[in-house]
């Protein structure tokens, strides 16, 4: 039997690899190790608990001791990294938590896991440290303007782009990637490094764009569109990254880098407004009724004007792509959040309402 650690295992993308891992490896044992921060949701796994290969363990990944000694118990083989603070607006305001825990957090897991493996006689025989981090890492993209059409550029991020990260999540990130890298250069230790897209789909954190948005257009509240909504993204939906880090943890190269993404640029404004379509449309409201809850509000500091991921590595190497068209993708997540009313309701009182509000107000 194989043990695996799925660290942020609770959150948005998490919740989605350790739910595909346990129903597709029933031979291995999966344990979601996760801090709960205001990002991790036990409700995102209900349906897992009592399952005999789950299990959930509640720590912070820059508690040394603990994993080292986690590690030693349940013998473990393969860890899976996703957990980070993720968010971009809140590393714009508080810094110090980011690094903490993405580089320290990182550096104290890699360093448990050397000083575990390294005991065994087989040493990294079989063993994988698979870390999760995001395309920010590259900095931004030129925006062709003249282009009404995606792709909005002719450059795309590709696994040589060299790093230059510009918000202090994307640093963060950065710098917790070199540590990655220096650990199988230096110690030999079998990595793997990932740089994937903007996720979208089920239990994604309503702080984030399309949940917030779909939050607000729900209840009719203003929907903050930073700048003039002209940045581009890249979406993926979350269970096409999740199978991803699947195929990449069995069959990917040790000390290889894989970009994730769906070639599928939408420039912000343009996104939103689908959104609100499709809002209005499943809640029954006439087609555009919410378009005036755009409101244009002042930009985010260093704001990014374009990520765009070449994720054909990943295509010819390994064989993934994505499974969904966009239009399924947000059409299956909308619904979702309006069926699951109950889970944002849960996550949207009390001390989110006070973040939002502070938020709203800064950047009004
Ligand atoms: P998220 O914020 O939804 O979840 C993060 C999880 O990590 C939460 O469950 C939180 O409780 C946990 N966590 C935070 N600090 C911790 C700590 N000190 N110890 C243990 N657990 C801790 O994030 P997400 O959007 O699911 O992103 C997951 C990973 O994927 C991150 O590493 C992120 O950088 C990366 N990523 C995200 C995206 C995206 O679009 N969301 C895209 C590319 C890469
Ligand atoms: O590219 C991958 C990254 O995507 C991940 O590494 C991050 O963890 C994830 O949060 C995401 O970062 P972004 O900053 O791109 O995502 P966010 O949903 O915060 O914003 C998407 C775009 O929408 C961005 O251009 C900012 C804009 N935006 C966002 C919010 C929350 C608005 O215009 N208004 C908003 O209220």
């Amino acid at each position: 039997m194989k043990t695996i650690v799925i660290t942020g295992g609770a959150g948005f993308i998490g919740s989605h690899v350790v739910r595909l891992f346990v129903h597709k490896y029933p031979n291995y044992r999966i344990i979601c190790l996760d801090k709960l921060t205001y990002a991790g949701n036990l409700s995102n796994l209900k349906d897992l608990e009592g399952l005999p290969n789950y299990m959930f363990v509640k720590m912070d990944i820059c508690d040394f001791e603990a994993f080292h000694a986690l590690m030693q118990e349940h013998k473990v083989d393969g860890i899976i990294h996703l957990a980070a603070e993720s968010h971009v607006d809140r590393s714009i305001k508080d810094p110090f938590t980011f690094a903490r825990t993405n580089v320290m957090g990182t550096l104290s897991l890699l360093q448990a896991a050397k000083l575990y493996w390294e005991s065994l006689p087989e040493k990294y025989e079989g063993k994988r440290f698979y870390h999760i981090s995001t395309d920010e890492v590259y900095g931004a993209l030129a925006l062709d303007t003249s282009s009404e059409k995606a792709p909005y550029g002719r450059d795309f991020f590709t696994e040589t782009t060299p790093y230059n990260p510009h918000s202090p999540y994307s640093a963060s990130k950065a710098s917790s990637d070199h540590f990655v890298r220096a650990f199988h250069d230096t110690y030999g230790m079998p990595t793997i490094v990932t740089n994937c897209s903007n996720n979208y789909g089920p239990y994604q954190f309503p702080e984030k764009l399309i949940p917030l948005f779909i939050n607000n257009i729900r209840h009719r509240k203003p929907l903050p569109v930073y700048g003039k909504g002209e940045n581009v993204r890249d979406w993926l939906y979350v269970e096409d990254h999740a199978r991803a880090i699947d195929v990449i943890f069995h069959k990917g190269a040790v000390a290889e880098t894989y970009n994730i993404g769906g070639f599928n640029e939408w420039k912000n404004i343009d996104i939103i407004k689908v959104v609100i379509r499709t809002v209005d449309r499943l809640l029954g409201r006439p087609d555009g009724a919410d378009l005036d809850l755009i409101t244009y509000v002042t930009d985010r500091a260093g704001h990014d004007l374009r990520y765009a991921i070449d994720s054909s590595k990943l295509k010819e190497e390994l064989g993934w792509e994505p499974s969904l068209q966009f239009e399924e993708g947000i059409e299956k997540t909308v619904r979702w959040y309006l069926d699951n009313e109950e889970w944002m309701n849960n996550i949207t009182s009390g001390d989110y309402q006070k973040y939002y509000d502070e938020m709203y107000r800064e950047i009004n």
